[in-house]
Parts: C-alpha cells; sequence; structure tokens
C-alpha cells in the first residue's frame, strides 16, 4: 500500500479502527485525527494526533483517511464528516474482517464490517456502512449509504435499508422488507412489514419478574427443581 492511513475519530470506535485496521489489513495506521473542538492530546495509541484544521497538511496523494465515528444523531455525524473528507479529495478506505464470509464485494467507501458476517451473493452494500459483528446479510439486499448495524441482525434476502437507518441487536428483517431512511430498529425486533422514513420499530417489552412473586418461585421450581 503506497499511502498511509489516518483514522478520523479519537473516541472508542477510532481507537477499534485502529485496532482492526493494524492487525487486519495492508493499511498502516499513521496517526488520528479529530474535530478541533475535541483535540486535547498529541499523541494517541503511540501515534501522532492533528486537529482537522492540519488535516490538509496531510497530502491527499500519500495519506487516506477512514471515517470511525458512532451512530451518534442517527447517524447524521458520520455521514457529514464523510461526504466532508472526501470532498477534501481523500480516499476513504473500508475495513472488511477477513473473518467474514463475504460472498458480494459490491461494498462502498469507508465501510466498517467485523468478523463472523454472512454477506450472500448479489448483495450491495453503500459507502460509509457499518456491519458489527456477526450479521447475516441476505442474497439480492441493498443497504444504503450510512447505515449502521449493531451485532446479529438478520437482514433477509431481497430487503432494502435506507440512508442513515440503525438497526438493533437481533433484529429480523423478513425477505423482500423496505426499511425507510432514517428509521430506528430496536433490538430484537421482527419486522415482517415495510417500514416508512424515520420510523421507530420495538420490540414488546420485556417481562422482569420480582423474586418475592409466586410466578417468580413457580417458574424457577419448574425449571431448576431447587433453587
Ligand atoms: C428501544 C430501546 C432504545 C429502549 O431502550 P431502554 O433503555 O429500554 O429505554 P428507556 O428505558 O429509556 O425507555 C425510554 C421510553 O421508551 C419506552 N420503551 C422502551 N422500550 C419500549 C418498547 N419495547 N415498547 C414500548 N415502549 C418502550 C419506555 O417505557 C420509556 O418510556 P417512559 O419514558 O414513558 O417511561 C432499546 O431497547 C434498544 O433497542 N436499543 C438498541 C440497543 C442496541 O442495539 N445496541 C447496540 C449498540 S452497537
Amino acid at each position: 500500500m503506497s499511502k498511509k492511513l489516518l483514522i478520523f475519530g479519537t473516541g472508542e470506535i477510532g481507537r477499534l479502527a485502529h485496532f482492526y485496521f493494524d492487525r487486519d489489513s495492508l493499511w498502516d495506521v499513521a496517526g488520528f485525527v479529530c474535530d478541533d473542538e475535541y483535540f486535547d492530546k498529541k499523541e494517541l495509541l503511540g501515534l501522532p494526533c492533528v486537529p482537522l484544521s492540519k488535516l490538509s497538511h496531510f497530502s491527499s496523494k500519500k495519506f487516506a483517511v477512514h471515517i470511525a465515528l458512532s451512530y451518534k444523531n442517527l447517524n447524521r455525524n458520520r455521514k457529514e464528516k464523510f461526504l466532508y473528507i472526501k470532498e477534501m479529495g481523500y480516499e476513504t478506505p473500508s475495513y472488511i474482517s477477513s473473518k467474514s464470509s463475504i460472498w458480494s464485494h459490491d461494498i462502498g467507501d469507508n465501510c466498517f464490517i467485523l468478523e463472523d458476517q454472512t454477506i450472500q451473493p448479489d448483495v450491495k452494500i453503500g459507502n460509509n456502512v457499518v456491519l458489527w459483528s456477526g450479521n447475516h446479510i441476505g442474497h439480492g439486499t441493498h443497504i444504503a449509504d450510512h447505515v449502521y448495524i449493531a451485532s446479529h441482525a438478520v437482514v433477509s434476502g431481497h430487503c432494502s435499508i435506507g440512508e442513515r437507518t440503525f438497526i438493533g441487536v437481533n433484529a429480523a428483517i423478513k425477505d423482500f422488507t423496505n426499511i425507510g431512511e432514517a428509521c430506528f430498529v430496536g433490538m430484537g425486533v421482527n419486522i415482517t412489514k415495510d417500514c416508512k422514513n424515520g420510523d421507530v420499530i420495538l420490540p414488546e417489552k420485556t417481562t422482569i419478574i420480582d423474586n418475592e412473586t409466586p410466578l417468580a418461585t413457580k417458574i424457577k421450581k419448574k425449571y431448576f427443581g431447587d433453587f
């Protein structure tokens, strides 16, 4: 790799991006960048750290930038920073874990795709998409730009997921389902119908039964005998 990599983001996601790029990619991580208002240290993980206002000192001919930010503001911050850094002319490489089963390489820029994914044939993944560990993305599904999918979601075949949507852990989406833009899919939901832009989809609430109630005693006796 002739260029070196700078990671935009000095928080937890930035440090994780360093971890994964450093151990499982051909990129040589050379340092960190952050917004000027968050610039409070000149070094992170033994590498130099610079404020965004000084990024232009690092030529886009010699450096690429990976934007590593959280889903705060429903992925709007990640989107804006990605577009800004692109506009500055930097290459924005994706990280794709070598420990995943990936059958479609139609994957955009600046994605962060962690271990144990199954990405089936004919899947299209846009720019700046995060797939945290262990998701199933079924054949023919299209994931638009700036989507964030937490862990162990099942997105069945031929679904579409709109820009900036967040999908929580253990969500399951039926095949041929369209989820709009900027939706919040809560953890553990089963989605069987299309969702409009901005929808919030929540599961039934979990019931927590106090230890002192007869039902708690009955259930524990039935399953564990003595407890
Ligand atoms: C939906 C979710 C945000 C709720 O979180 P929570 O911590 O239970 O939220 P709160 O207890 O603050 O609840 C906020 C309000 O929503 C209501 N609410 C929460 N879950 C609900 C549900 N399933 N159905 C209906 N109402 C619900 C609460 O009753 C509360 O209302 P109130 O203020 O009138 O009491 C959470 O379950 C979730 O899906 N988070 C995503 C987790 C995830 O995937 N993390 C991965 C990160 S990488």
